[in-house]
Formats: structure tokens, C-alpha cells, sequence
């Protein structure tokens, strides 16, 4: 095997490695935070909705809250950014959001979000539970000339779209879940509850 084969293995086998202590590190540290936290804080951890005001995010940034203990990250797409997502829809597993358990009804559209511009998902990854990285650049040389924005996932792989859309060829099968959420006002979105929920 070449060297820079070898390292590539490597690479790739330390990241599995961190990927995997990491999970065990939060579970072992997570009881006694949440025995630490406020009345409050204890709410949110327990899964209690979460208020996110969408007015400070600048466009093509991603912001991360945690809902029910899961990284819920919220993106304000570009014009630019929305109006190349149609053009994904044949190398997509499920362009169309068909599988019903991965959003809710509201979001079985082709942005999959209530306002075009503003995305909010669980960043969780279909396949067996990382957290997939961002990688909003266009065509960067490490995922290829047809990278047109989207997340990559570390562990093995998985590329989604910048609607979450799993894409064809992935380990993952399904997209990634959009949370239930709504905007109580303009800019003020509740993550954890759809409108007219109790
Ligand atoms: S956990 Fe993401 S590709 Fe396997």
C-alpha cells in the first residue's frame, strides 16, 4: 500500500476513533450536568420547546441550539443557495420528503421549512447518529465538482443536501428529521412544538 494510502486509512480510523470516545465522554458527563442545572435549564434538557430569535443569523450561517438533549441547528439559506436545490432532485434518495416520519407535514416541500429561507433540522445523522458537517461551499475539491452545498457526514460518509436530503449512494437511507417547530412572530421561532399543538 502506497503511503499516502496508509495515511488516509489512518485518517479515517482516528476519525471513527474520536467520534466514538466523544459519544461516550457526553454520556458519561451528561447525568451530573443535568443534576447542576437550574429549574429552567432542567425544562429544556427534559425537551421543553426552545425559543430561537432568527433576526441575529446572518445569511449562509448556521446557528445550534440543543432540544431534548439533540443538536437542532438552524440555517438562513442564501437566494443562491435555494435556488440550486431543485437541480438535486435526481441524485437525491427522496427528493420529494416522502418518508412522513422525517418531517412534519408542513415541511413536505421542496425547501422543507415553513419560510423558504430559514431550514431547521435535528443535526443527526441518518445512518447511526453523528453529527454530519456543514459544508455550505460550493464544489470544494475534497467532495467533488457537483458538491453544491450541503452536509457531510465524518463517520461514513453520508452527504445531504441543503434541505437535508440524503443523497443517493449514502449509507444513510432517509433525510434528516426536521424537528417540530413554528414562528410565534416574524422573527421568533419555537423549536419543540408545531402551531396549535398543546
Ligand atoms: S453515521 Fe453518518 S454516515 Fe454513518
Amino acid at each position: 500500500m502506497a503511503n499516502s494510502e496508509v495515511n488516509k486509512s489512518r485518517r479515517r480510523f482516528l476519525v471513527g476513533a474520536t467520534s466514538v470516545v466523544g459519544a461516550a465522554g457526553a454520556a458519561a458527563i451528561a447525568a451530573p450536568f443535568i443534576l447542576s442545572l437550574t429549574p429552567s435549564a432542567r425544562a429544556l434538557a427534559a425537551g421543553a420547546p426552545v425559543e430561537i430569535n432568527v433576526s441575529k443569523i446572518e445569511k449562509g450561517q448556521l446557528i445550534r441550539v440543543i432540544w431534548q438533549g439533540k443538536p437542532v441547528w438552524i440555517v438562513y439559506r442564501t437566494d443562491e443557495m435555494l435556488s440550486m436545490l431543485p437541480s438535486n432532485d435526481t441524485k437525491l434518495k427522496d427528493p420529494d420528503s416522502e418518508v412522513v416520519s422525517q418531517q412534519p407535514m408542513f415541511a413536505q416541500n421542496g425547501y422543507r421549512s415553513i419560510k423558504k429561507e430559514y431550514l431547521v433540522l435535528v443535526g443527526i445523522c441518518t445512518h447511526l447518529g453523528c453529527s454530519p458537517t456543514f459544508r455550505p461551499e460550493l464544489a470544494p475539491a475534497d467532495l467533488g465538482a457537483e458538491w453544491k452545498g450541503g452536509w457531510y457526514c465524518p463517520c461514513h460518509g453520508s452527504r445531504f443536501d441543503l434541505a437535508g436530503r440524503v443523497v443517493k449512494g449514502s449509507p444513510a437511507g432517509t433525510n434528516l428529521v426536521v424537528p417540530p417547530y413554528y414562528y410565534k412572530n416574524d422573527t421568533t421561532i419555537l423549536v419543540g412544538e408545531s402551531k396549535g399543538a398543546a
